[in-house]
């Protein structure tokens, strides 16, 4: 009999892949201009010019052998060196090329660091509203996902609930900052709360808790004063899982890195331990292309203006039309409260004026629905009176 677990996986689509899914026929029906799709978190800006310009060159003038050849397992050298050296002067850190492994984007990341961390029984926190996929990676590593909900209103994190979700079976916490899908940014004072409380924990419980960072969209934050705590600078026993899908808008490259911080004592069996998990998930020898690509564009990122200008267009309009958002600093995402208790109900009322919104029972948080503003301005302002039709739709 074959595995009947990932069999499973495999036929039950994601809730987000079956609108989207739904979306391409409704607009066979209806047109395309008449289906409002905000379900899928693909970047609408297109790579910066860069990129363009430097694949050109990239395969101009590279030996195409070596070009298109195997790298280390772990990626190419220089790669991880301009990585390590990137990271070292942006955040005040002293990574080597040896903490660093090059990936096939944020997924690869947390499936091998999932992998490299967890034994049998272990327990991974993570903070609702969370990214689906998570409970499908720490299962896979063996574990097991305890949801905490953040506050309410703020999607901050609530410390009265993680203080008792914390076991001595607990070996990692994942955060998401800017998160998938509230938008929210974590706060300095947070952060240093978060790596305060589990420093406190591991010491009273004599376990290891590991921090994992993921952070596909860490460049995507739209005001300057807005930052993004570098995990490695508050908490020893810290692992970042990077990706370039959306700071480059090149999700479908699949490329990204796990950053190890060197200040925890075993941090080279850490570091082994995730080039033997990428081994025995065969995550080895990230696309070479694409590593030198990133190496050559390590400091840019796509223009993100239009996700702020459909960020202000969206919260602006919601809120005069009675819905209840927190106003996201980052990401592409808004989640916004539904206007019954029943979001899945609420996604398929939206779903009839052709307004394609993810419920958010599946991030794990129930009444709210996630909407994807990665999408043209033009059909967020051509949504508007859907939006509006459906407010009215609660109020008669
Ligand atoms: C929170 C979060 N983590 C990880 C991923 C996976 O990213 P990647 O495409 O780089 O594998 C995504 C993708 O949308 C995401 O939203």
């Amino acid at each position: 009999m074959i595995n009947q677990k990932n069999m499973q996986l495999g036929k039950v689509r994601s809730v987000i892949r079956e609108l989207f899914e739904y979306g391409k026929k409704r607009k066979e029906e209806v047109g395309e201009e008449n289906v409002y799709d905000f379900s899928l978190g693909n970047p609408s800006v297109p790579a910066p010019k860069e990129v363009e310009e430097e694949l050109k060159n990239l395969i101009t003038e590279t030996n195409p052998v070596i070009l298109h050849g195997y790298t280390s397992a772990q990626g190419d050298f220089n790669v991880r060196k301009t990585v390590s050296n990137y990271i070292n002067k942006r955040f005040n850190t002293a990574l080597t090329p040896d903490c660093i492994y090059m990936t096939c984007g944020a997924a690869a990341s947390l499936t091998i660091t999932l992998n490299a961390l967890l034994n049998d029984g272990d327990e991974v926190i993570t903070f609702a509203p969370y990214f689906p996929e998570y409970k499908v990676f720490v299962e896979h590593a063996g574990g097991t996902l305890i949801p905490v909900q953040s506050e309410q209103n703020t999607f901050q994190i609530d410390f009265e609930k993680l203080n008792k979700a914390l076991t001595p079976k607990t070996k990692a916490i994942i955060i998401n900052s800017p998160n998938n899908p509230s938008g929210v940014v974590y706060e300095k004072e947070s952060v240093k709360k978060l790596c305060k409380t589990l420093a406190e924990y591991s010491q009273k419980s004599g376990t290891e808790i590991y921090l994992i960072s993921d952070e596909p969209y860490r460049e995507l934050v739209f005001d300057k004063q807005t930052e993004v705590p570098y995990i490695m600078n508050y908490y020893k026993n810290s692992v970042v899982c990077y990706s370039y899908s959306k700071s480059l808008s090149l999700p479908g490259e699949r490329i990204g890195y796990i950053a190890v911080n060197n200040e925890q004592e075993n941090w080279q069996d850490i570091y082994a331990a995730i080039c033997g998990a990428g081994r025995a998930l065969g995550y080895v020898c990230a696309p070479n292309l694409f590593q030198q690509l990133v190496a050559r564009v390590i400091d840019k990122t796509a223009d993100i203006s239009v996700y702020k200008q459909n960020r202000d267009l969206l919260v602006s309009a919601l809120t005069e039309y009675g819905y209840e958002v927190v106003k996201p600093d980052g990401a592409f995402y808004l989640f916004v409260k539904a206007l019954e208790p029943n979001a899945d109900a609420f996604s398929e009322r939206a779903k009839k004026l052709n307004l394609l919104l993810v419920s958010g029972n599946s991030f794990g948080v129930e009444g709210y629905v996630r909407i994807s503003y990665c999408v043209s301005t033009d059909m967020i302002k051509r949504s508007l009176p859907a939006f509006l039709q459906l407010a009215q739709s609660y109020k008669n």
